[in-house]
């Protein structure tokens, strides 16, 4: 593991499960990372009072009275970059960010979907997955790009969809393996072993034919 902690900056606009994962992961010293600030576009968010409770700083932004969608999200993001986090996590962040934000965080930015991507971006993926007759769904963690929910998938975590399963137990059971997804794909980054390249993903500077797979026993597929 790398000798200084990778800083990293939460966006949250709900419950913040992944983010409490996440501020656990760090205290448990499971993760070589620091998380620097948490940000959120919903004053209301619980999140915020998770990080608050860890004392971590907070910034809570809600995007009325900006003039558009780009000026509101260039003041998110200068609030982000006054952090100097090397990694920007999406973690139930519900906004779509616009191309020239997202394009400043390019290979610095990742979002964790509860789907195993590219099927079913955006909402209700639980119920979609269930209503297509899918045997098993997961959550993915990607790099982000300007298309919701789509950019190039870093890691995987699968569950089988059982008989008699409804979007809620169904969700219920997925959300403990999106935190293991998600604190063990920020622990790669925290190692310096990520990086987006013009050809791809590369871990431990191979490009990445497929996204990794957290087994049950949170290891890598493959190693
Ligand atoms: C998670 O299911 C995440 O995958 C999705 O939004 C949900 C956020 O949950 N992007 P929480 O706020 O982390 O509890």
């Amino acid at each position: 593991m790398s000798a200084s902690p990778l800083s990293v900056a939460v966006l949250v606009s709900g419950r913040g499960s992944n983010l409490q994962a996440l501020i656990d992961a760090c205290a448990e010293g499971r993760l070589g990372a620091r998380i620097v600030g948490v940000l959120s576009d919903r004053v209301e968010a619980p999140a915020l009072r998770r990080a608050e409770a860890s004392g971590i700083p907070t910034v809570a932004l809600a995007p009325r009275g900006y003039p558009s969608r780009l000026a509101y999200d260039q003041a998110l993001f200068a609030r982000v970059s006054a952090f100097a986090p090397e990694l920007v996590v999406l973690a139930g962040f519900m906004r779509v960010l616009s191309a020239p934000v997202v394009e400043a965080w390019r290979g610095r930015m990742i979002n964790i979907h509860p789907s195993l991507l590219p099927k079913y971006p955006g909402l209700d993926t639980h119920r979609r997955a269930i209503e297509a007759g899918e045997r098993e769904h997961g959550a993915s963690v990607h790099f982000v790009s300007a298309e919701v929910d789509s950019g190039p998938v870093i890691a995987q975590v699968r569950i089988p969809i059982l008989a008699g399963d409804d979007p809620e137990s169904l969700a219920a059971r997925l959300l403990p393996r999106e935190h293991a997804l998600l604190s063990a794909t920020v622990a790669l980054f925290a190692e310096r072993r990520i990086a987006l390249t013009p050809a791809g993903i590369q871990l431990d500077g191979r490009i990445l034919e497929r996204p990794l797979a957290l087994g049950p026993d949170d290891r890598w597929w493959p190693a």
